[in-house]
Parts: structure tokens; C-alpha cells; sequence
């Protein structure tokens, strides 16, 4: 016959196989196998248990009430001894599969040195600033032209000696000699004065191509940047002015520009510009001049009402004479030696 008193102790007997639940800290550094084993002897316990109710038919009346809440007692504290360890099998679970699943971009980052612009690009985004800087807008066209926007609308008519100046490399398409690769970025000018109304404030810089063998100051393939200003009594000495501007926003104070007579069809008068290093040398840059009247009635611009002057230069160069590099080709060999020091 069983008395309550024994039934105390055998469900205390049974609660002492509860393995104890450590704190959440110690809970967390349990081993896979450590969480397994604990719960499989919870679940032990939980299971003998089921043996207990019996017991408690055989109870007198009167303690089955008391016998009953001791084994519901013992009930709880096995679940929930149960859900503690299975908990933490879950989260040591999940943490194994980040592990594996983790990938190890340490390396990745550590050697992966950041590159910086090619020379010529840092130059070209440096000059685009100083004109906005000067409230200038920065316009863009085709590098395959037709010969109208690479010649004729810049006031050089068919068979033009000024044409020999530029070695021109035609694409064979249509009529011979009608498609070209640009020679200069002007092109891209006559497309702006075509679609806006002045005044005009703007740069075009871009790639252009001349029929040139490659030599220290030479490339079939280079870059220019060209200014055109439209507005109304445009002077050749606002064109000074805005060349010596920018010559010493770019290079910097020590240097100063002149303008020597020269020609070109879409200027009149036209000049040459140099620029004077701090050692004391000239160094020619580009060309400028008023823009000739010719050119704005192609574009359908009254020459009567607005003026303007254009300049023009190869970005390349540039590079080369602010940095003292002294063979162009040193830009497009790719060596990694001479480009990393800029
Ligand atoms: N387009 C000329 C060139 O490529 C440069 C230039 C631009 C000259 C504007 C005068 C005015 O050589």
C-alpha cells in the first residue's frame, strides 16, 4: 500500500535525475553531445513518470488531491528542463550552419588594394570642374561624325586646305569620306549651338582621333576639351581672361598664359595659347579665337546679336606638363609601375 510519504520521496527520487539547467551563459558553451545527453536523461525521467499515476489509484481518498499537484509539479519542471536544453541544441545547431555556411572575405579585403583613376581621366574630371566652377556646362556628342559637323558647319568648305591639317581617319560607310572619326571635340559644339538657345557657357571634352603615328608627344587616339562661349559683346579679352582663369585654377598661380596670332576656319582672329611653367619655358597648349561669324549663320545663331570664342586642347598633354611625364605613351602601355603613382 502506498502512502503519500513515499510517494513524496519517489518523486523527489525522480526529481533529483533532472540534470540540472545551468545558467544561460554556461547553457550556451555546452557541447552538441553535452545538450543530447542531458535531455535524453530528462526525457528519461519525464518517461518514468508516466508510472506515477497509477500510484496515485492506490492513494487514499483523501492524499490523491496533494499526490496529484506533486506529480504535476514534477511535470512542469521536467518540460521545462526539456525545453531549456532542447532550446539550446537549437541555437547551437544554427550556429554550426553559420559557421559553415559563413564565407571568409577577411583576405578578400585585407590585399585588395583601391586602384584611382588613369591619369588622364583624373586630368579630364579636374578640368570639367574648374569650368563648372566658372558656370560652365559640360556637354558630349559622337566620337563617329559626319563630315558636316566635323568640317563644313566649322566654315571648312569641301577641298579646304585646313583639312590637311587635321589627318583624318574616314569610317567606310556612304559616301566616300562622309563618315569620320572626330578629329576635334567642335563637332560636339555645333551640335550645342544648334539645339540651345544663348547664351552659351559650355565644354565638351571627349575622345578624338587623328591619322598621327604614336611618338612622345603624339597618339592616333587622345582626348581634348573644348570651350565655347554665345553670348552678347563677347571680346577677345573676356577669351584672355577666361584662358589665364583657368590656366591658374588648373595649374596654379605660378603660371601664366599668352595668346599668339595663328589660324584656324572657325576662329577669327584666332590664336595660339601658351602656357609659362615655373621654369621659364613657353609651352604651347591649345588653339582659341572668336568664332566666325560663318560658323553661327550655319547654326542658324544671328551674328549680328551674339558673339563668342572657343578654345581648345588636349587634355593628354595637359596631363603630361602638370605631372612632368615626358613620352605620352607612357599612358597607354598599362604598366602597373607607372601607373600606380598617380
Ligand atoms: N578644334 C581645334 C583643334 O582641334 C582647337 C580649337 C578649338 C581652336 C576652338 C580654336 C578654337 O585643334
Amino acid at each position: 500500500m502506498t502512502s503519500i510519504d513515499s510517494f513524496r520521496a519517489d518523486i523527489d527520487a525522480l526529481s533529483a535525475e533532472l540534470p540540472a539547467v545551468p545558467a544561460a551563459a554556461d547553457l550556451d558553451a555546452m557541447s552538441g553531445e553535452q545538450l543530447e545527453e542531458s535531455l535524453a536523461a530528462a526525457k528519461a525521467a519525464r518517461g518514468r513518470s508516466g508510472g506515477f499515476k497509477k500510484q496515485i489509484g492506490e492513494l487514499d481518498g483523501s492524499e490523491r488531491s496533494e499526490a496529484g499537484k506533486l506529480l504535476g509539479g514534477f511535470n512542469q519542471s521536467a518540460q521545462a528542463v526539456i525545453d531549456a536544453f532542447a532550446d539550446a541544441q537549437q541555437r547551437v545547431a544554427r550556429r554550426a550552419q553559420l559557421a559553415t555556411e559563413r564565407l571568409d572575405l577577411s583576405e578578400v579585403i585585407s590585399t585588395r588594394r583601391r586602384g584611382s583613376a588613369h591619369l588622364v581621366t583624373q586630368a579630364w574630371e579636374r578640368l570639367e570642374d574648374v569650368f563648372v566652377g566658372m558656370g560652365y556646362s559640360v556637354s558630349e556628342g559622337p566620337e563617329i561624325e559626319s563630315d558636316w559637323y566635323n568640317f563644313e558647319a566649322l566654315n571648312f568648305p569641301a577641298g579646304h586646305t585646313a583639312r590637311d591639317l587635321f589627318d583624318t581617319l574616314y569610317v567606310n560607310v556612304g559616301n566616300p569620306e562622309s563618315v569620320l572619326l572626330r578629329t576635334h571635340t567642335s563637332p560636339v559644339q555645333v551640335r550645342t549651338m544648334q539645339t540651345t538657345e544663348p547664351p552659351i557657357y559650355t565644354v565638351s571634352p571627349g575622345r578624338v582621333f587623328r591619322r598621327d603615328t604614336a611618338d612622345a608627344t603624339h597618339m592616333p587616339v587622345f582626348h581634348q576639351i573644348e570651350g565655347l562661349v554665345i553670348d552678347r559683346g563677347v571680346t577677345l579679352g573676356d577669351l584672355a581672361g577666361t584662358i589665364e582663369a583657368f590656366v591658374t585654377a588648373y595649374f596654379g598661380g605660378s603660371f601664366t598664359s599668352r595668346l599668339r596670332p595663328s589660324y584656324f576656319p572657325f576662329t577669327e582672329p584666332s590664336a595660339e595659347f601658351d602656357v609659362l611653367m615655373p621654369n621659364g619655358t613657353w609651352l604651347e597648349l591649345g588653339g582659341c579665337g572668336m568664332v566666325h561669324p560663318n560658323v553661327l549663320t550655319n547654326v542658324g545663331i544671328d551674328p549680328e546679336e551674339w558673339s563668342g570664342f572657343a578654345f581648345g586642347f588636349g587634355i593628354d598633354r595637359l596631363a603630361l606638363m602638370r605631372h612632368g611625364v615626358d613620352d605620352l605613351r607612357e599612358f597607354y602601355t598599362n604598366d602597373l609601375r607607372f601607373l600606380e603613382q598617380f
